[in-house]
Formats: structure tokens, C-alpha cells, sequence
């Protein structure tokens, strides 16, 4: 039977290959170190946990959930961004429930883009922005976001044809994989931006809490006009540890919510109720806990930083995200770089080749591993090298 030929455009995810040649090195008996995937190793709060526990006991919570999102959970992701970021939405036309960011992100490609469009990506980015606009036909234009410009983009540089064709424009900050953030000014002028070319901003936003060195990372939606063109995607994965729960949300410009909630609608049957209700919890109740846990992700940054420095290694320090994204320090591709490292000392780290053509020449290391297992990994990265 022939698939699809919209099937030519995905291959198994990067994760999923790399999870079995782990699996195998293990079976072997050796030590693999995962500083890869950027999943949270620590649980959420004990409050969220009790939460789903005395949830999943009620009788009444295991039909199908209202699709889109509880009424409760949409009101909480309402409130949430009124407390943190001072901005208003109707939980009920400008937030729509996710299972997980991830889909969100593909979904709303699905609904927007026809063959001939373009989708601007960041590059390096989070790999799902371009995946989605392949599977949906449309053509993937690049956007460097490069350490020399900060590892923000270049709006003026986008060429004309890109920016008229352009329906989509993806970024995301804190972000995945340098652990950028942005300037002051930058928003702003993405807005202006998006507003001057009619392009749609969609801004993956799922590390705006996990911050370090006193920063507080901005919300998009927070930039005067923004709403009108923009849509926010937030998740509970890493802000609350909830990564494995499946639980997100799409917030902003009103007729691309209800795009997406219509397509959803046919898609899936949104997420179970007691872990919107725990979810609920999550956004409404204690929000300090999460700072002893930036702690953790912070100390875990200095000891890679430290080890990266006695491996004559250079990265860029940051200040939110939990990731470091390091620079490669000689001409070998990124891919056999970490193959090489994976293979021989047993530490598994992701090039940056997959991330975009503008990640070739670094890795990335995720702080989702705990600290003794963090500095173990960089011993045997210095050594090596
Ligand atoms: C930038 C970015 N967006 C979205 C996701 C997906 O998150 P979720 O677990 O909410 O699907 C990730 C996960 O690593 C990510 O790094």
C-alpha cells in the first residue's frame, strides 16, 4: 500500500532514533549519559501530584473532556497570564487546550498553510516549525538566528518574495537550543513587523519560567497589538515538570484559536480531565516552588559551564531555557561530533546540525539530568577532548 506522499517530507524523529542506538549501547553494559533530550528529570510540585491522585478517584472525570480544554483549565491559563505578564484573555475565545505544545504547534501549520506558502523558521530551531509546514505543503524559509546577532533574527534581512509569500513566522524565547533571550526592543519591533506584512507571528514560548541570575522572561502577548496578530504557545512540560502529563495551550489572536480548535475538534478528543484539573492546580496555585528548582537547573548550567571551560570548550552563558548550546572546536560535523563522544565515552548530547544548517558547528546539553551525572559527563568530555 503507497503511503501518502506528504510522508516523503518526515522522517523518524531524531529522539527516536537515537533512544534505540542508547538502548543498545545499554544493553551492551555501558554507561550512557543522557544530557540529549531536554525531558525534566524532578517531578512537579507535591500539590499538582495529590491533585491528579484525588482527580483520577472521582467517578465523573473519565468521560471525554470538553474539547478545546476544561472551562476550568482555560480560565487557569487566563489567569496565569494575568498574574504573570498582566495580560487579558477570554479563556473562552483566546485560549484554547493542547495536549502538549507540540501538537498545537503542528496543528495550527495545518490549518493555515496551503501549497506556495511560506513559513519563516528560526535556524537553528525547534525542528517541529519546519517539519509542519513540509507536511502541509508549504515552503520552509529560514531565518539565521546567529551568535553574532545575539541569536535573534535579522527581520530586514528576509527576502522580499519570503516576506509576501509569508503567512507563518516562528520564533521562540526563551530559546531552544541556544537559551537565548530577547532585548528590550525586540518584540516590539517583530510586531510592527508582522503587523506592516500581514504575517502571522507564532511564538513557542514554553521556558518563559525557567529563568536564571534573577532574569523574568517577557511574554510576546504582553507588546501592545500583539494579540491581533500573534498566538502564544505555552506548555506545563518544562515550567512545572509536567513534560510525560501532555498538557499545553495556544493563546492570543482570536480567529487563529478558533482555527485551531476547530481542526482539533477532528482531530482529538482533548486530554484527561484530571490532569487539566491538576493542571488547573498547577497555574493557579503556589508559583514559588519553581524557583528552587530554577536553582537546581542554574547550578547544573555552572557545573557544565565550568567543565565545558576545562575542556577548552566555548558556550554562551544562559539565562533561561535549560539548555547549552556549545561550540564545537574543530571542523568535524556536529553529527559526528556526538556520535563520536556517545560511542566512545558514553555521553549522549544533540548536534546542532539538528536543529537547522545554522546549527552546524555546535552542540547542545540539556540540564535535565541531576548534578553528579552532569559533572561525570563533562570529566569524561575534557578528558576526551
Ligand atoms: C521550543 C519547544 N517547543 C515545544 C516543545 C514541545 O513541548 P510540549 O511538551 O509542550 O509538547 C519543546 C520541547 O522540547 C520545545 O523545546
Amino acid at each position: 500500500m503507497q503511503l501518502a506522499k506528504r510522508m516523503d517530507t518526515v522522517e523518524p524523529y531524531f529522539f527516536a532514533k537515537l533512544g534505540l542506538r542508547i538502548a543498545e549501547l545499554k544493553a551492551e553494559g555501558k554507561d550512557v549519559i543522557r544530557l540529549d533530550v531536554g525531558s525534566p528529570d524532578l517531578p512537579p510540585a507535591p500539590f499538582i501530584v495529590d491533585t491528579l491522585q484525588k482527580a483520577s478517584s472521582e467517578e465523573n472525570l473519565h468521560g471525554y473532556s470538553p474539547l478545546g480544554g476544561t472551562p476550568d483549565f482555560r480560565g487557569a491559563v487566563s489567569t496565569y497570564y494575568s498574574d504573570r505578564f498582566d495580560v487579558n484573555l477570554d479563556p473562552k475565545s483566546e485560549v484554547v487546550g493542547l495536549i502538549g505544545s507540540k501538537e498545537g504547534l503542528f496543528h495550527l501549520s495545518m490549518a493555515y498553510l496551503n501549497p506556495n506558502d511560506v513559513a519563516l523558521v528560526p535556524d537553528p530551531g525547534y525542528a517541529v516549525y519546519a517539519s509542519a509546514a513540509k507536511f502541509a505543503g508549504a515552503e520552509v524559509v529560514t531565518m539565521p538566528i546567529l551568535e553574532n546577532n545575539h541569536f535573534l533574527p535579522d527581520l530586514d534581512a528576509i527576502p522580499e518574495d519570503a516576506k509576501r509569500r509569508a503567512k507563518l513566522l516562528w520564533l521562540n524565547y526563551p530559546n531552544n537550543p541556544t537559551g537565548a533571550t530577547v532585548n528590550d526592543t525586540f518584540f516590539a519591533e517583530l510586531v510592527e513587523f508582522a503587523h506592516t506584512h500581514q504575517i502571522m507571528i507564532c511564538h513557542d514560548a514554553p521556558y518563559m519560567d525557567i529563568t536564571f541570575d534573577g532574569y523574568k522572561a517577557p511574554s510576546l502577548l504582553q507588546v501592545p497589538g500583539a494579540k491581533e496578530i500573534s498566538v502564544e504557545f505555552n506548555s506545563l512540560s518544562k515550567t512545572y515538570n509536567m513534560a510525560g502529563w501532555r498538557l499545553g495551550m495556544a493563546c492570543g489572536l482570536e480567529s487563529a484559536i478558533t482555527a485551531l480548535h476547530t481542526l482539533k475538534t477532528n482531530v482529538d478528543s482533548s486530554q484527561f480531565q484530571a490532569i487539566q484539573a491538576a493542571g488547573v492546580a498547577a497555574l493557579t496555585g503556589d508559583q514559588t516552588w519553581f524557583s528552587e528548582r530554577n536553582t537546581i537547573y542554574q547550578e547544573r548550567r555552572d557545573i557544565v559551564l565550568d567543565g565545558l571551560s576545562k575542556a577548552g570548550l566555548v558556550a554562551h552563558k544562559p539565562q533561561a531555557a535549560m539548555y547549552v548550546w556549545v561550540r564545537i572546536h574543530t571542523e568535524v560535523p556536529s553529527n559526528e561530533f556526538t556520535q563520536a563522544i556517545l560511542e566512545e565515552i558514553g555521553v549522549s548530547v544533540t548536534p546542532g546540525s539538528f536543529f537547522g544548517d545554522c546549527g552546524e558547528g555546535y552542540f547542545r546539553i540539556s540540564l535535565g539530568t541531576p548534578a553528579p551525572r552532569i559533572q561525570e559527563a563533562m570529566e569524561r568530555i575534557a578528558a576526551w577532548i
